[in-house]
């Protein structure tokens, strides 16, 4: 189990309940949606994840550690485990696709001569080839997410996390996300991903968990197995 969450709510200070006793598990290597409509809780349970929030109860198990009673010194290195892509992509405006990709592998202390390999190696993966030197605003913005999974997975995290990934593209250009998101996860990286959108869910043979006002009201993990 790479995942665990054990009867976990969590109230935020003002009062709103956004999670109630919520309980699952991720084995590695998994690819699972998390489905809801807005303010179902989805980045709530994405946040709690991260430890950039803590649960009023309940226990949450990341690697087997636990994320509740992780020092904070120990957060930072904690957080290397996880790649995160954001709706709004979140790129660095006045830096290339290259320079955006490599200041992530610069955060965490890797090496010039790492870095001139592995980046051009991320790039391609994601299917920018060509474009290590546009900026973002000289991209569309199917290749600005393309940038964002390319900064998230270039330290190889072994959870994909992305909230809302697809919620500023057009249903074809999510499309191409969701295939490369797959691709991410056949080649080992457990994926979770956090979306309102039923048409990038439906037929696509994954587990779904489905949450509606902070409670998994379904979880098809039993039926779909390793069917895929
Ligand atoms: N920092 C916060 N403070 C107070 N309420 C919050 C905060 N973040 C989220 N909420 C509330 O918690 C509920 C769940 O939010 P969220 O987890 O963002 O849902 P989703 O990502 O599914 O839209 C919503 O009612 C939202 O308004
Ligand atoms: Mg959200």
């Amino acid at each position: 189990m790479i995942v665990q969450f054990y009867n976990v709510s969590k109230t935020y200070p003002n009062g709103v309940k956004a999670l109630n006793d919520v309980s699952f598990k991720l084995d590695q290597g998994e690819f699972v949606f998390l489905m809801g409509p807005s303010g179902a809780g989805k980045s709530t349970v994405i946040k709690l994840m991260l430890r950039e929030e803590i649960p009023t109860r309940g226990q949450i198990f990341i690697e087997s550690r636990s994320v509740v009673r992780m020092q904070k010194k120990e957060i930072p290195f904690f957080r290397r485990s996880m790649g995160v892509v954001f709706q709004d992509f979140k790129l660095l405006e006045n830096k290339t696709v290259s320079e955006n990709i490599a200041f992530a592998m610069r955060v965490v202390g890797a090496g010039n001569q790492e870095i001139r390999q592995r980046v051009p190696q991320v790039i391609k993966m994601v299917g920018l080839d060509g474009k290590n030197d546009r900026f973002p605003s000289q991209l569309s913005g199917g290749e600005q997410q393309r940038v964002g999974i390319a900064r998230a997975i270039v330290n190889r995290p072994l959870i994909l996390i992305a909230d809302e990934p697809t919620g500023n593209l057009d249903i074809d250009t999510s499309m191409g996300i969701m295939e490369l998101l797959y691709d991410i996860n056949r080649a080992g990286t457990t994926v979770i991903m956090a979306t309102h959108a039923r048409e990038l869910v439906k037929d696509s043979y994954k587990r779904v968990i489905t949450l509606d006002q902070g409670r998994i009201i379904s979880d098809n993990e039993a039926a779909i197995g390793d069917a895929i």
